[in-house]
């Protein structure tokens, strides 16, 4: 297959290799540099694309750090990572390891050539918002690639506070109504994270319908309840003990 007459930018080359395939290489040497962090680098590049955030890159089975986690934990990652067919709702308090754990799980997939997508709630309801205001962009555009993605890793479900009550807005529970049904529909896997476990959520959010959703989607085995110290203290230095 060629380029259409007209395409081939005269700093691309086209050449035939081998087996008779034509590959395209560039003589602009910056180009070949990026090209060539690209080809090194690849997970970096499909991490940057997924929208990872840069502090949970790192999370993959060989740097999974047992004294950080516990073995049932552990096990669901690794046993997920094996065979991605369901959804998977990990819930506790701060700092347990929920977003790395989801983390890990959407780097050894997108290793393994998955198509993965993470977001954080807050920022896709705020995305949202800010495509009514705009003129070049539909809400259907921000939602589509979350809809369409293979899995969709989403962050911090039970910090979306939009109301000034404190409670969720129905704007939000509507959204997330609408996210979780379409991926329910095409049967394509959701990972959720979030503070409150289920029954705190259907409060707080108000609205049965979303729990309802998290809970047939994910199954009683895709519901895993993180516990332990918040192990972003691990990380900070203790003080001297002045009393
Ligand atoms: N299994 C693990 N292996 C290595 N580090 C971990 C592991 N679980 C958690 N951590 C560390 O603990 C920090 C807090 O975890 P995080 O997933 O952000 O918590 P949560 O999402 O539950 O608030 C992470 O930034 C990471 O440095
Ligand atoms: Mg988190």
């Amino acid at each position: 297959m060629s380029l259409p007459a007209g395409t081939l930018n005269e700093s691309w080359e086209e050449r035939i290799d081998a087996e008779d395939s034509i590959l395209w290489t560039c003589r602009d040497p910056k180009v070949r540099r990026v090209l060539r962090l690209i080809s090194r680098r690849p997970i970096l590049v499909k991490q940057k694309a997924a929208g990872i955030p840069k502090e949970y890159r790192a999370a993959r089975l060989s740097t999974w750090d047992e004294s950080k986690s516990n073995p049932y934990t552990s096990s669901i990652v690794r046993a997920y990572v094996q065979q991605p067919s369901h959804s998977l709702f990990l819930t506790g308090p701060v700092g347990t390891g929920k977003t790395w754990a989801m983390c890990c799980i959407g780097n050894e997939l997108l290793g393994r050539g998955r198509v993965v997508k993470f977001i954080g709630v807050t920022d896709l309801l705020m995305r949202i918002r800010h495509s009514f205001a705009s003129e070049s962009g539909s809400e259907l555009q921000v939602l589509e690639p979350f809809f369409d993605a293979e899995f969709l890793l989403l962050d911090e479900l039970g910090d979306v506070c939009l109301d000034r009550d404190r409670k969720a807005s129905d704007f939000a529970a509507s959204r997330l109504l609408l996210l979780l049904d379409k991926r329910f529909q095409t049967g394509k896997p959701t990972l959720l994270t979030s503070n409150q476990d289920l029954q705190g959520f259907t409060e707080w959010v108000g609205d049965e319908r979303v729990s309802s959703r998290i809970r047939g989607t994910c199954g009683a085995e895709g519901i895993i309840e993180l516990e332990g110290r918040d192990l972003r203290f691990d990380a900070v230095p203790q003080e001297s003990g002045v009393e």
